[in-house]
């Protein structure tokens, strides 16, 4: 496969941002160029060192003025809610009854998930997401079609067919052996193939016995290297009833502790409501809440204590959770997590948010060495952001002085208009869209 040789402004975090303008934490190239080969970033520096750097024939792709970024990762999103983003009720669990429990049946359809499937990966694409964690549903067909998908995209994804067995209609739950086997099965045909990584994705502790949640741990503690994914402490509801379900539990978080489904791979989606012993809990095991703002707000569930949780000292991530959250961009995601910790009066510099959308949710997936930043051997998934892309933007655009000026702009306007290409292993994707 011939070079190809990226010319444009790019930005690349090395760690988290400390404050408004932490220099130390990025590199970023006025003049830049990224040397792709064989789907992995060769090298990133200024234009003249990877020009001349780079065989004579490489192939070059001018972005200038755009600015060339580490492609976006979700942590938490559901593949069988692109049908049930926008619906409306009054709180979480009228939410997931109403709609989300009778969309997600659909997906025992192999040509249904099939279809759904190519619009997701569409929409990811779009709003500048090259690695996601996804919930699939139920149905072990709804795993393979997301993985089908994804492996012929080439996509680094995260996903697993949910486990759940109680408190849902009966065509979307299987027991505690079927979610074992279907689990197993999933990851003997897929972890690995291509890209992929398989999660073990128990529901969360009400749509699961704990019959299931002990085979759920019993997966995580065969397969180690497997993300684990759930919900925790996202509504009031959902704890009483959870509380009620498993009253051994010391709380809400003990459930999952005491299942052995927590470690430095288990991602938590939500974590709003969360006592000082439960963050502790999450701190000591290394687990990741994920902020999932749009949701949040939408399903009215609560706010994120970012600091709290930080104080904690427990990893965190954001993420859209769609279809809860209403958008599948990270700007958007950015901009309504921002207003979160702003009503907390709690800060997020635009470094530090460019930084979560990209290392940040890497090292929360275990995955910078891989995705996240523009270092050699990485994987070539990359953004090329327009800060001017609609007249809103270009408007204000024009009193835009510096780098931390022009990120803000991003995320405050941005949406998918203002993601003017993408990069997956190196080839441009969204342009063919
Ligand atoms: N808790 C259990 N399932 C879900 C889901 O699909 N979305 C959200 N936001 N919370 C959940
Ligand atoms: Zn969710």
């Amino acid at each position: 496969m011939p070079s190809t040789l990226l010319h444009g402004r790019f930005l690349t975090f090395n760690d988290r941002p400390e404050a408004i303008d932490d220099t130390a934490s990025y590199r970023y190239e006025n003049d830049g160029g990224i040397w792709v080969e064989d789907g992995l970033i060769r090298q990133a520096g200024t234009w003249d060192a990877v020009r001349a750097a780079a065989p004579s024939d490489a192939i070059e792709i001018d972005h200038r003025p755009h600015l060339i970024m580490p492609g976006f990762v979700d942590p938490h999103i559901h593949f069988p809610q692109m049908q049930v983003i926008g619906s409306y009720a009054a709180n979480l669990l009228e939410w997931l009854n109403t709609y989300t429990f009778v969309e997600e049946q659909r997906f025992a359809d192999p040509d249904h998930a099939a279809r759904v499937a190519t619009h997701f990966f569409d929409e990811l694409i779009r709003h500048g997401t090259t690695t996601a964690a996804a919930y699939c549903s139920v149905h072990k067909a709804s795993a393979d079609a997301f993985f089908a998908e994804a492996t012929l995209r080439n996509l680094r994804m995260v996903a697993g067919k949910v486990m759940m067995d109680r408190n849902a209609p009966g065509p979307l739950t299987d027991t505690p052996q079927a979610a074992y086997d279907d689990t197993k099965a999933v990851i003997a045909d897929w972890h690995g193939t291509g890209r992929n990584h398989v999660a073990i994705t128990p529901r969360f502790a009400i749509t699961s016995s704990p019959a299931e949640l002990e085979l759920a741990g019993a997966l995580t503690a065969e397969h180690p290297e497997l993300h684990v994914q759930t919900h925790l402490a996202e509504n009031h509801g959902e704890i009483a009833f959870t509380r009620e379900l498993y009253p051994e539990a010391i709380d809400y978080t003990d459930v999952y502790a005491r299942s052995g489904l927590l470690g430095p791979k288990s991602l938590l989606g939500h974590c709003i409501h969360l006592s000082d012993r439960e963050a502790g809990v999450l701190a000591e095991s290394g687990s990741v809440a994920v902020f999932c703002p749009t949701s949040n707000l939408f399903l009215g569930s609560g706010l994120f204590d970012n600091a709290r949780l930080a104080g904690h000292g427990v990893r965190t991530a954001i993420a859209t959770d769609v279809g809860g959250g209403t958008n599948y961009s990270m700007l958007r995601t950015l901009d309504e997590g921002y207003k979160v910790l702003q009503l907390q009066g709690q800060r997020m510099t635009p470094l530090d948010a460019f930084y979560r959308i990209t290392l940040g949710n890497a090292r929360a997936l275990s995955l910078a060495e891989h995705i996240g930043t523009l270092e050699p051997g990485s994987d070539a998934d990359l953004v090329v952001l327009d800060a001017s892309a609609m007249p809103a933007m270009a408007i204000k655009a024009e009193r835009v002085e510096t780098l931390v000026e022009e990120l803000f702009l991003l995320q405050t306007l941005g949406d998918d208009r203002a993601i003017a290409e993408v990069y997956v292993a190196g080839e441009a994707v969204k342009s063919g869209l």
